[in-house]
Formats: C-alpha cells, structure tokens, sequence
C-alpha cells in the first residue's frame, strides 16, 4: 500500500493542485489523505476544501480549521514577533469573514484523529495514526528538535506500538525520524512551507506485506505567482505573497 500524506494547504489551491497532479500522475498511489490546516493565509479557502471534499480525500482538523468552524477568538498559532502576531490576526478575520457557511459545516466535521491499518483491521501490522498537530490537541508544535521522551509519550497517547506510525503537520517544516521503532512523520506544508523552499511539499509512504515502512519526502514546483498576484489582489496582507515566494525564509531586505 502506498499513501499520499498532505498537510497544510492553507488555502494555496495552485499548491494543492500541482501535488493532487502529482499524486494522480504517479499511477501508484492508493489512498490521499490530509492532516489539516485547509484554510488560512491565502484566498481560495472555499475551493481548497471543496477540491479535498470533491475529491473525496479524507482528513483531519487543523488549528486553522478547528477554530474557523467554532468562531473561536485565534487561529491557535505560535506567533514569533509583534507583528507576526498582528498579521496572523489579520489572516484569521480575514478567512473567518469569507469562509461559506457550507466550507464552515465541512470544518466542523473533521475528526481529530484518523487510525489507518494499511495491511487491514484483521491482520496485525503497522498502524498509522494522522493528527494534526500531536495526538494531545491540534495547536502544539512537534519539532524536529523534540527529545526522543517527547515522542515517546505521545506514542503513548496515541496509543502506539514497534512497528506503527504517527503522520503530523503544524510546523510547516518536514522530519522524519523513528525512535522506539516507532515513526514520526511530519509531512511539513503544501501550501505554506516554512523551510526555506518554496515548492509544495508532502509525504509517500509505503508499506511492504511485512509491514516494513518507507517514507519519500516530495517537492512539487506550483504556479507560485497566481498565488502571489491574488494575495496581493485581495484584502489579506502583501506579507503574505512574499512569504510565499522565499518559503517562509524571507530575506531582510524585502
Ligand atoms: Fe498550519
């Protein structure tokens, strides 16, 4: 079986559409699914969950999408200065006030959690767990950085085991590293990369008959400019088009 894990899109539909392309291109790919964060930062929110929606693709709620559908006061982000913090808010109320009422009831709907058995319920083999941020809440950043304790006990939370996988977003930044036999993934950010590279990124995953299990880091190129001329073509900050362009790095002198 082979898995396409998406996260972040933050409503880039050019960015979600060149990984869909990508994905259906490949001819090999068995199941998508999404970990969140649809909506935020950029102007296509509605047609972002109505492609994933349309497209059947199965995911799970962000902070973005968590707090949009239940008018909560923030977007539940980390802010690393003052006026991050004034942009961020400005994001939110932005996407709050052109969210449709029907893209706001497909938010609400989104689990939390999705538990994935690749090789099926009735076997024993590797269990795949999608979250958003932890398995604990949607809002708390798994870094690279994190010590090995910390992924230990979320495995506990999650309930995990040798062998199984726990696939997350949230910081925009992708990893992989396996401790206690266990994986964790971060897919890092289609539509929103934090990394320093601006191409859409996601996550193949594939798991042989034993269970054995392989992650491929992807990078897709997309019409960043659409994305760019409509940031800059609608109420939502200019900031956010250069972020865009230089994959959230951007220099000082711009
Ligand atoms: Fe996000």
């Amino acid at each position: 079986m082979k898995y396409a894990l998406l996260s972040d899109v933050h409503a880039n539909l050019p960015a979600l559409d060149a990984v869909l392309a990508d994905i259906a291109g490949r001819g090999d790919v068995d199941a998508t699914y999404h970990l969140g964060d649809l909506v935020g930062y950029a102007p296509w929110p509605n047609e972002v969950v109505e492609r994933l929606h349309s497209g059947g693709i199965q995911g799970v709620s962000g902070n973005y999408d968590s707090t949009v559908a239940a008018n909560y006061t923030h977007c539940g982000c980390r802010y690393e200065d003052p006026r991050q913090e004034a942009l961020s808010h400005e994001s939110f109320a932005w996407t709050r006030g052109h969210v449709s009422p029907s893209t706001k009831e497909l938010l609400a709907r989104l689990p939390f959690r999705l538990d994935v058995r690749p090789l099926g319920g009735h076997a024993t083999g590797p269990t795949f767990t999608l979250v958003h941020g932890t398995p604990l809440n949607n809002t708390t950043y798994w870094t690279e950085d994190r010590p090995d304790a910390f992924c230990l006990k979320m495995a506990a939370v999650a309930g995990a085991r040798a062998g199984d996988l726990i696939a997350f977003g949230h910081t925009h930044k992708p990893w992989h590293r396996v401790v206690g036999g266990m994986h964790f993934l971060n897919t890092g950010s289609v539509g929103r990369p934090k990394d320093g590279d601006w191409r859409a990124g996601y996550v193949l995953v594939e798991v042989d008959a034993a269970g054995a299990i392989a992650a491929e880091r992807v990078r897709v190129e997309y019409d960043v400019e659409r994305a760019v001329d409509a940031i800059r073509r609608s109420d939502l900050p200019n900031e956010f088009a250069g972020y865009l362009r230089h994959g959230g790095q951007v220099p000082a002198t711009e």
